[in-house]
């Protein structure tokens, strides 16, 4: 489905982004996996590539523009376009940087860091491909947003303020911007995922968490052709965990 295409993914050497890379590698595209971890960056493009997937890992911190930059640069040179954008790289900051002191409290350099991976990383990526999209007069951005953007959250608030900017202020700006050229921008929210046995107990109305496979089929489908029509939205995949009422600052 993807042959000839390349698509750039953040966070692609775990979880959701690296299922997502295998996915894509598969169904014959050109896959471009960043990452800030060198280490198991270099053991995933490794296993994708003994796959028979056209695969190449580099090293980048989304915080750092001069590096998204590289990451652009090096996919145009190693495969000629850039026809997918899948920014998967975050988590919450408290989670990420151990920390759980109270909002007060919390060292802003905490939220510093949950806004420059959450949010200024998709919007520099964004950034940087565009111009390429535009040349080629094509292309899909695909920002992954988190049921959190909606919920928020007591003390990791850096995270959901910059999911629900990604989720909407972010994607329906690209989608505005892109629509004459014929690129599409688009959100996929998840509930609670299982890359992390700690997911397992959270509160969906399915009464179970998601498989990494449940999201990346939507981001499969958004990125094809299938989904032509589709631009400017935010699709939620959480097996109804927004509609099930919960204790007010609920968090599980
Ligand atoms: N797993 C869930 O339950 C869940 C729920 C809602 C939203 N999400 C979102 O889905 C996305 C993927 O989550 P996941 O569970 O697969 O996470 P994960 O932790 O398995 O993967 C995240 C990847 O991002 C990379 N990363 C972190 N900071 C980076 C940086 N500064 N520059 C480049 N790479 C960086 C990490 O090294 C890691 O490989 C995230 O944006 C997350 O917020 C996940």
């Amino acid at each position: 489905m993807f042959k000839n295409k390349t698509v750039i993914i953040t966070g692609g050497a775990s979880g959701i982004g690296l299922l997502s890379g295998r996915c894509f590698a598969k169904q014959g595209a050109n896959v471009v996996l960043a990452d800030v971890n060198e280490d198991a960056l270099n053991e995933k493009v490794a296993e994708l590539v003994a796959e028979g997937g056209r695969v190449i890992g580099i090293k980048c911190d989304v915080k750092n523009y001069e590096q998204v930059l590289a990451v652009r640069d090096q996919a145009i040179a190693e495969f000629g376009s850039i026809d997918i954008l899948l920014s998967c790289a975050g988590g919450n900051e408290c989670r990420i940087l151990n920390r759980h002191e109270d909002f007060p409290d919390m060292p802003i350099e905490v939220y510093d860091w949950g806004i420059d991976v959450n949010l200024k990383g998709p919007f520099y990526f964004a950034h940087a491909v565009m111009k390429q999209m535009v040349r080629q007069q094509s292309g899909v951005i695909i920002n992954i947003g988190s049921v959190t953007g909606e919920e928020g959250d007591k003390t990791g608030m850096a995270y959901p303020t910059a999911k629900s900017g990604i989720m909407y202020g972010l994607t329906r700006s690209l989608a505005l911007y892109g629509a004459k050229h014929n690129i599409r921008a688009v959100c996929v929210t998840p509930g609670p995922v299982l890359t992390r046995p700690g997911m397992a107990n959270m509160t969906t109305l399915m009464d179970r968490a998601g498989e990494p496979q449940e999201i990346v089929n939507m981001i499969l489908f958004l990125a094809s052709d299938k989904a032509s029509f589709i631009t400017g939205t935010n699709h939620v995949v959480d097996g109804g965990r927004l509609i099930v009422p919960r204790p007010w600052g609920s968090s599980k």
